[in-house]
């Protein structure tokens, strides 16, 4: 069904059409026909969304400030576990891993040589090691998919220099979020970022869109071409997480179905945000 420029916005905004989509809407008429990908409307999300999404970003962004005081040498990850599951249940929420396709726990908790999925368990920390911890909350039904690193005692230069890498790519690839941008834009910039170190980008894994459910449209890359892939347009909401490899960008996954390990043991890291497509640029929701 075609809308009348009288009849209201398909985005739920409550305002006529022409004051609203129509114009974007036109412009990415053309933009398909020419082959681009354009988003579907189903992941454009509403004011309201936005403002319940923005909520659980926020709480899963508390969990990774909480636990900046609470990891240290000699923790299990199974505590970290522990300290992320009754956190969020105090605050209303529910953690999202938790059995989502099976997954056993909370939280993940990925150390040195894990690129992601980590699950908790009785290993302790110890000085040196690099941890990622990937926080997920529901709350009102709203997903905020946020991750950080954090350094256990003082780790080797080399995974110094990584974390920062994977840092700095996170960020580089949010400048790169803005309006009628492509998804690819995002991959390209990260990747070239990591060339200039002789690191590599985990090709297996990446970000997602997120908000409503825990894995939406679009895929986003953390390396390839830019101009290629989705249209960026205002009210997307996605992560960004690039995982980034001292070693090969090759992927094991462990006989537990989940822990995904470099193929050659070296070290990975990974930082991760929620964002939004606004009018004039980006809105990081976990921040
Ligand atoms: N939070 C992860 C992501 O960034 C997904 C974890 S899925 C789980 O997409 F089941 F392992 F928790
Ligand atoms: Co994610
Ligand atoms: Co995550």
């Amino acid at each position: 069904m075609k809308l009348s420029r009288n009849d209201a916005c398909w985005c739920g905004s409550g305002r006529k059409y022409k004051k609203c989509h129509l114009e974007m809407d036109l412009r990415l008429e053309e933009l398909e026909k020419k082959g681009y990908i354009i988003p579907p409307r189903s992941i454009i999300k509403t004011e309201e969304q936005i403002a319940g999404i923005r909520r659980a970003c926020q709480l899963s962004r508390e969990i990774l400030d909480g636990l900046e005081d609470v990891i240290a040498p000699g923790l299990t990850t199974e505590a970290i576990n522990t300290w992320v599951h009754e956190y969020t249940m105090a605050h209303g929420a529910y953690p999202a891993p938790l059995h989502y396709n099976g997954y056993p726990k909370s939280v993940c908790t990925s150390i040195n040589e894990v690129i992601c999925h980590g699950i908790p368990e009785q290993r302790v920390l110890v000085d040196g090691d690099i941890l990622n911890v990937d926080v997920t909350c529901i709350l009102d039904g709203y997903y905020g998919d946020t991750s950080r690193m954090y350094l256990i005692g003082e780790p080797s230069a080399q995974a110094r220099e990584l974390v920062q890498v994977a840092r700095e790519c996170m960020y580089l690839g949010i400048e790169q979020v803005r309006p009628f941008n492509r998804v690819g834009d995002i991959g390209y910039t990260i990747e070239q970022h990591v060339r200039k170190y002789g690191y590599s980008v985990v090709q297996d894994f990446g970000g997602h869109g997120v908000g409503v459910e825990f894995h939406e449209e679009p895929f986003v890359q953390h390396y390839g071409e830019k101009d290629s892939g989705m249209i960026l347009i205002p009210n997307m909401v996605f992560t960004i997480e690039p995982m980034i490899n001292t070693g090969t960008y090759k992927c094991r996954v462990l006989d537990d179905n989940w822990t995904a390990v470099t193929a050659d043991g070296s070290l990975s890291a990974q930082w991760e945000h929620t964002v939004r497509v606004t009018e004039g640029g980006v809105e990081i929701l976990s921040e």
